[in-house]
């Protein structure tokens, strides 16, 4: 009995190990989620972002449970997501960083319709309002039926291997 325990929790920390590296080989955009709430705006870098509907146009978020913003984000009724352009990686760091003020320094995009807090020179802009969420293991999904959508120019940072690193067109 010992022993099949023993087999299991090494089974299940290989599994986790080789879960999160197949995870760090899936090469995404980077992003930054934020919304404003009673103490001032909130936000966390996300790659945790995907499309999920054309028609009604809907978006989802992944939000750690345990992330200090969480309950922040998710009572408000809406979030902004920023597609990150690659000269912001420093803007992605920041916004992982725990105990700051995660928004000293950077600039609030002024267009949109207003209801979310949007950085300024991602390559493209989301604003959304809450539509629903889910818990699912120790995050939220979080997700946003988006109401104002821009695109600007520029190439995306992107994370790969837990690195950041810049899009590159084949020929
Ligand atoms: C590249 C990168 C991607 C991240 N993606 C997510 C994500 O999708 N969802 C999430 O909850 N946290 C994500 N995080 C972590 C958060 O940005 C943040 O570090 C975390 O919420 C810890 O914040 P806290 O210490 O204030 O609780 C990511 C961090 C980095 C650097």
């Amino acid at each position: 009995m010992a022993s099949d325990d023993m087999a299991e929790s090494e089974g299940a920390r290989v599994l986790d190990s080789a879960f999160r590296e197949a995870l760090a080989h899936f090469a995404s955009g980077v992003t930054i989620v934020a919304a404003d709430s009673p103490s001032g705006p909130v936000g966390f870098t996300a790659t945790g972002f995907t499309s999920v509907s054309l028609l009604p146009p809907l978006i989802l978020v992944c939000i750690d449970k345990d992330a200090s913003c969480h309950d922040a984000v998710i009572a408000a009724d809406h979030f902004g997501v920023s597609i990150l352009d690659v000269t912001q990686s420093s803007i992605a760091l920041q916004f992982a960083r725990s105990g700051i003020d995660r928004f000293s320094g950077v600039l609030i995009h002024e267009g949109g319709g207003g209801r979310a807090p949007l950085i300024r020179g991602a390559i493209a802009h989301l604003e959304c309002r809450k539509r629903a969420r889910y818990v699912e293991g120790d995050h939220t999904i979080l997700v946003g039926e988006v109401l104002y959508a821009a695109a600007g120019s520029g190439r995306p940072l992107l994370h790969f291997d837990r690195r950041f690193g810049a899009f590159e067109f084949l020929s």
